[in-house]
């Protein structure tokens, strides 16, 4: 679709374009999912998540524990071969629970991605009220998004059990194939072009040529209407066609926290590991990017190369 139009519907959404996701998501994320919701509900549920990835909770909270938890992750994985596309799977899903609940390797983080991956909604809902429920009696501190769901940093987006449960569980869903798919295509691209690795421009590359959230960019020399409305009145050069993080009022607000994740995943595995493709480097691109047989690599330690 011409890029114009697809800023045009991303703008304005108030304008009788809300999001037409499928009621199956609802079922799996809770009505109060923050795609769901329009509106004030819309307002509130996007309030509440943007004050948990603030950039000085960026800086202080989450950077820092993203990259103790990726340290530790990316441990043992030489002289295997690997699937990384498992890998990246797990790395997302943990990474993100870990900023969650602070559970990022431990029995119960191992039963919540065994649920998460059977899309088992209502165990997941037991699990967090049973995790919210012992939160409550213990009146620790937590420096985590559960605590400040729970204790409401900002006042202004309090949200009731129900509500933080649907956000966690829309945070875990959102983060998962986004995270996942960008680090696993990262790989490959550097794989198969190693000087981009050089060029330190892996996140960008990735997100340019392995756009998850599927889309066609076609450039319109002339003006056009939608629905009546005369919407290319500017000159094309002006605008900025990026939408892998969309735009307008629904725009991604895990950007910065997804980026995080991806780039320091990408440090500890570069800095750490080289590898090499051995079979089953297909790569399907919809209605998903994915490796259909999964992406094994051959993982040995970095120094060894030289
Ligand atoms: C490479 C990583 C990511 C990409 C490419 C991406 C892409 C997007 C896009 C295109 C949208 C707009 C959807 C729409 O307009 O209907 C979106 C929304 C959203 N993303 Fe991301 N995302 C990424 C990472 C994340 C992460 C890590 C999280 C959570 C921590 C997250 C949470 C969300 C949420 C909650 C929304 C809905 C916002 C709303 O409706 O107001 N995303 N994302």
């Amino acid at each position: 679709m011409d890029p114009e139009v697809n800023r045009f519907i991303l703008m304005n959404e108030g304008k009788g374009f809300p999001p037409g996701y499928p009621q199956s998501m609802v079922y799996i994320l809770g009505k109060s999912n923050i795609a769901s919701v329009n509106g004030d509900a819309h307002k509130i549920m996007r309030g509440a998540f943007l004050s948990l990835v603030s950039p000085p909770i960026i800086r202080h909270q989450i950077l820092p524990k993203t990259d103790a938890f990726m340290r530790t992750h990316l441990t043992n994985w030489t002289h295997q071969t690997i699937d990384i596309q498992q890998k990246t799977k797990e790395m997302a899903f943990l990474s993100s629970l870990n900023q969650i609940a602070g559970i990022g390797s431990s029995p119960l983080s191992k039963e919540f991605m065994a649920e998460f991956m059977k899309l088992a909604r209502k165990k997941i809902v037991r699990m967090l009220e049973e995790l919210i429920e012992d939160r409550r009696k213990s009146q620790e501190i937590h420096e985590d998004m559960l605590y400040s769901l729970m204790n409401g940093v900002d006042n202004r987006y309090k949200l009731s059990d129900e509500e933080i449960i649907d956000q966690i569980i829309t945070i875990l869903y959102s983060g998962f194939e986004t995270v996942s798919t960008t680090s696993m295509m990262a790989i490959k691209y550097l794989h198969d072009h190693p000087r981009i690795l050089e060029e330190f421009r892996v996140i960008l590359e990735t997100s340019r040529l392995a756009t998850i959230v599927n889309g066609v960019l076609r450039k319109t020399t002339k003006e056009m209407e939608l629905e009546g409305q005369l919407i290319m009145d500017k000159p094309l050069e002006t605008e900025n066609y990026f939408f892998v993080f969309g735009g307008g009022t629904r725009r991604c607000p895990g950007k910065e926290l997804g980026i995080a994740e991806i780039s320091t995943f990408l440090h500890y595995f570069v800095t750490r590991y080289r590898w090499e493709e051995v079979g089953g480097d297909e790569i399907t691109k919809f209605p998903r990017v994915e490796a259909p047989n999964g992406l094994q690599i051959k993982v040995s330690p970095y120094r060894h190369c030289y």
